[in-house]
């Protein structure tokens, strides 16, 4: 097989940590690879403070953030910025994961530009366009182009089956998530955490647009309530830049002596702080991943989840972002050991690490064994 040129296209944080294990891989074989890094910067802080963790510097940088930008500046951004680099890099294949804007106007980008498109992460689906919004509708645009369909699980790659693509384009080979916590997490040491030495703490989430306003504010008020009756539980919530929520977090949650706020972490901290906690408050699709490879109960605030399987396996329970089943399920983890431990113990659904290796075998043409068999 001749040499391939392979684009990889990162926008955000999580695309950054999922992303890089495929880049740090693909690299092992320059004979096969020419493997270049595009950043959108859609997310711009982050995913700088993201890539700094692995190590790797974007050939072409987007710069496309503006503050408070809305979805239709990241998509024409996007889309121009992609035109135009695709005319002049000409790659033989294009790469991106999961669910962002960025993701669904790179996708479209090759669509025009007839350029092959690979996704990681594909087939997550909760079958409904406006939950999460936009994800649902970015990840299946991004399916409709894909050539390369790369579904962290059998159950998403059935999701993909079942619409209609073609079982030859899908292959499951795990979540990249777990490749690039196995690699940071056994390499690093946890830096000072902000809780005082063996109090217990709650690590928080938040950031996702279909709870903004009275969402996120009953979320909040929940858990400043919770921190008032528990002086002696730690809530520790690194928040994130979104002014939609920087604003409420402040003003609901600022001024607790047990809630502690900071900026958001970068990888290694925020590994490491998911160890040391007692359970994870969380919107994030990316934590209910990592969390049953660490052992941690997961509150999702979200009342419905296209990552079905840490649910099924237990580590993770669905609370959306209401006061009442946040509270009691809040009060029962903090009381019941026994149901503590069948969510901490439960196993991880997300796979074993090597998902990145079976990529990159894919895209030579050595990973037939990974191919959706129906
Ligand atoms: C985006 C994704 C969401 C993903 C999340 C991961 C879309 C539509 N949304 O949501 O699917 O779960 O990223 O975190 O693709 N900002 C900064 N610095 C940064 C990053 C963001 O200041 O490094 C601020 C800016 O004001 C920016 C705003 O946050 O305009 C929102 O960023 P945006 O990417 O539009 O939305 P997210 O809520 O981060
Ligand atoms: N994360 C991080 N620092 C933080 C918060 C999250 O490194 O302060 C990591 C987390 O481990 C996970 C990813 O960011 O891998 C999730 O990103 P986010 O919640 O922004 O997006 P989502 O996964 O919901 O799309």
């Amino acid at each position: 097989m001749k040499r391939q040129k392979v684009l990889c296209v990162i926008g955000t944080r999580p695309e950054a940590i999922k992303v890089a294990p495929v880049i740090l891989e693909l690299r092992k074989h320059p004979d096969d690879f020419d493997t270049r890094v595009l950043v959108t910067a859609q997310h711009r802080q982050m995913t700088d403070q993201m890539l700094a963790v692995f190590d790797l510097k974007p050939d072409i940088d987007l710069d496309i953030m503006k503050a408070n930008q809305t979805l239709r500046d990241v998509t024409a951004r996007v889309m121009q910025g992609m035109e135009d680099v695709l005319a002049v890099e000409k790659p033989d294949v294009v790469l991106a994961q999961g669910d962002t804007t960025t993701v669904m106007a790179t996708a479209v980008a090759c669509f025009y530009a007839h350029a092959a498109f690979g996704h990681i992460e594909a087939g997550l689906r909760t079958g409904n366009c406006w939950e999460p919004f936009p994800e649902e509708f970015n990840r299946r645009v991004a399916g409709l182009v894909a050539r390369y369909h790369f579904a962290p699980t059998r159950g998403s790659a059935m999701n993909l089956h079942r619409e209609g693509t073609a079982p030859r384009a899908i292959y499951v080979t795990g979540n990249t998530v777990i490749d690039a916590l196995q690699l940071v997490i056994s390499r690093t040491q946890a830096p000072a955490r902000p809780v005082p030495d063996g109090a217990p703490y709650i690590l928080m989430t938040c950031h996702r647009r279909e709870i903004f306003g009275d969402g996120v504010r009953e979320v909040f008020t929940t858990v400043r309530d919770f921190a008032k009756r528990h002086p002696d539980i730690y809530v520790w919530y690194p928040v994130h830049p979104n002014p939609n929520v920087q604003g409420p977090a402040q003003s609901i949650l600022g001024g607790l002596p047990n809630v502690i706020m900071t900026g958001p972490l970068d990888y290694i901290a925020f590994l490491h702080a998911m160890r040391g906690a007692y359970l994870m408050l969380s919107d994030s699709g990316g934590v209910q991943e990592e969390a049953p490879a660490l052992h941690k109960p997961v509150l999702v605030l979200r009342d419905v989840t296209e990552r079905p399987e840490g649910v099924e396996q237990g580590t993770c329970l669905l609370v959306g972002p209401h006061r009442d089943r946040i509270e009691a399920a809040l009060e029962r983890l903090f009381t019941d050991r026994a149901a503590y431990d069948r969510m901490a113990q439960a196993p991880n659904p997300y796979g074993d690490g090597q998902s990145s290796e079976r990529i990159a075998a894919i895209l030579r043409n050595k990973g037939d064994e990974w191919r959706l068999v129906v």
